[in-house]
């Protein structure tokens, strides 16, 4: 290939920046020229592309957020949109694409290549940590960092105040980032999308802290909960059980910014390199990740359709712990 395009789509993550510079000094470094196309495929739709040098890329490996934007297009979806985009591609003669994303992208991307042949390799970015075919999405890590940062500052005013905290944390359907923040910070109690907890299981774990001394405790909630939101859980909690003074805090979107961790950077920089040269090579319709600390290539079908299970030694790790 001599032309490819880069570009950012579904929710931002930590390392998108990290991650777009690596793919194009990459391409630079192969003699292959290199277009930022601006907010996902919106952009792509829509033209909105931008061809890429070294100094485009510089000063950004530091920062969250993705500066070609990022957005979910519903256009892109109808075959009129996916027929725009690929004709703005054919009007620069871009060959192939680096995308960076989720499921969602990579549904998207897996469809372009059935319908127009339009070939794609994926780099995982998401803070959900949610996808078959990697160990790590990029932003995870920081993104629990971030989380524990918060649970830590909470916890010193659950302390002052014997108080039971409720904290929702992000993650879609999954409970990567719940359990993961759980064992990090020393959680009471975790409820995740992929388990189901009763109240009543609940109550018993913050009541078996309570009377072994405990003075505060903290549950994790995942947004994704079976049981409810943490606002709701809170209340099913407190009807029936009033020991503590009780609140709640959704973290939110604190969780999806901030400079990207030491290993977010560094996971970017390798994914962004392999993704450009296995793309400019003509690969394609396949996400790299990295498992076991190799680079490893999983097909976009793969990666989109096996649902990720929960790491099952978050969780007993979290249980054994939380006494
Ligand atoms: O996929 C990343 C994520 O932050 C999820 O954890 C969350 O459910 C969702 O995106 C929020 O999306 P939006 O920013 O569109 O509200």
């Amino acid at each position: 290939m001599k032309k490819i395009g880069v570009f950012t789509s579904g929710g931002d993550s930590p390392g998108m920046n990290a991650a777009i510079r690596a793919c194009v000094r990459t391409a630079i470094n192969s003699g292959v020229q290199v277009f930022g196309i601006y907010r996902g495929y919106q952009g792509l739709v829509e033209g909105d592309i931008t061809e890429l040098n070294a100094r485009s890329v510089a000063n950004i490996i530091h920062r969250g957020g993705t500066f070609l934007k990022s957005a979910r297009s519903q256009e892109f979806r109808t075959p009129e949109g996916m027929a725009k985009a690929k004709q703005n591609m054919d009007k620069l003669g871009i060959e192939g694409l680096v995308a960076i994303g989720g499921d969602g992208t990579f549904t998207g991307a897996h469809e372009f290549w059935k319908q127009h042949q339009v070939k794609t390799i994926g780099i995982p970015g998401t803070i959900d940590n949610d996808l078959h075919g990697t160990d790590y999405t990029l932003g995870f890590d920081t993104a629990i960092n971030t989380v524990i940062e918060a649970v830590d500052k909470i916890r010193d005013t659950a302390l002052s105040h014997y108080r039971l905290f409720f904290i929702e944390v992000m993650g879609r359907d999954s409970g990567f980032i719940a359990a993961s923040a759980a064992v990090a910070s020393g959680a009471t109690a975790v409820l995740i999308p992929e388990k189901e907890t009763s109240i009543e299981e609940l109550i018993k774990k913050i009541d078996y802290g309570k009377k072994s001394g405990k003075k505060s405790s903290i549950v994790i909630v995942a947004e994704g909960g079976k049981s409810g939101n943490a606002y709701e859980i809170a209340q099913k909690v407190t009807e029936k059980y009033d020991y503590y003074n009780t609140r709640v805090t959704v973290l939110g979107h604190v969780q999806r910014g901030g400079s990207p961790s030491a290993f977010d950077r560094i996971l970017a920089s390798r994914l962004g390199v392999e993704a450009t040269r296995a793309l400019i090579t003509g690969r394609h319709d396949e996400m790299l990740g990295i498992v076991n600390n190799k680079v490893e290539v999983t097909p976009f079908s793969a990666a989109i359709t096996d649902k990720l299970p929960i790491d099952q030694t978050l969780l007993d790790l979290s249980n054994e712990l939380c006494i």
